[in-house]
């Protein structure tokens, strides 16, 4: 039984990460996609509501569940959940570069491996804080975005 894990802050999940971690249940038995919260970073959504929008989006993939990873390491996550890998896509040389001390920092911590995954041409262009940028400006995003990640941006948006 191969367990890998699925890390991130999903501010909010996006149609990129949902590739990623549909390519990762097709190389795992179980992936659990964890979410992360950062006590010194902003987040537009509160850590529930992002949970609870990654679970509405992927709850359907065989293999694959989520949990909130708290504010910990992400190493002793892994290790509590008896993961073998931490899986991560990789849109550039950029965050192959931001990424790799990481692996190598998990790898020592609890010698949990890091497999990265290319993502697809489709979504190297897309992050988190982009989207939230161009909806809340009036750009139209619904090719990118889970429906309801899409209705909730919306809905706050006609907040007064
Ligand atoms: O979506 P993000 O914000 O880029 O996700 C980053 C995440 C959660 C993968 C990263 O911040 C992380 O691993 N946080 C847990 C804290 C930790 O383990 N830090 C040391 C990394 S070697």
């Amino acid at each position: 039984m191969r367990r890998a894990v699925c890390p991130g802050s999903f501010d909010p999940i996006h149609n990129g990460h949902v590739e990623i971690i549909a390519r990762a249940s097709n190389l795992f038995d179980e992936v659990i996609v964890a979410v992360s919260t950062n006590y010194a970073k902003k987040y537009r959504f509160e850590p529930d509501e992002r949970l609870e929008m990654v679970r509405e989006t992927i709850g359907g993939l065989r293999g694959v569940s989520v949990e909130p990873m708290g504010v910990g390491l992400l190493a002793d996550f892994c290790k509590l959940h008896g993961a073998d890998a931490i899986v991560k896509g990789l849109r550039s040389t950029v965050d192959y570069q931001y990424e790799t001390p990481m692996a190598v920092m998990n790898r020592h911590l609890t010698g949990v491996e890091t497999v990265f995954l290319a993502a697809d041409n489709r979504y190297t262009h897309l992050s988190s804080s982009l989207l939230k940028e161009v909806q809340s400006l009036g750009g139209d995003v619904a090719d990118y975005l889970p429906r309801t990640v899409l209705k909730r941006l919306r809905n706050a948006s006609q907040e007064p």
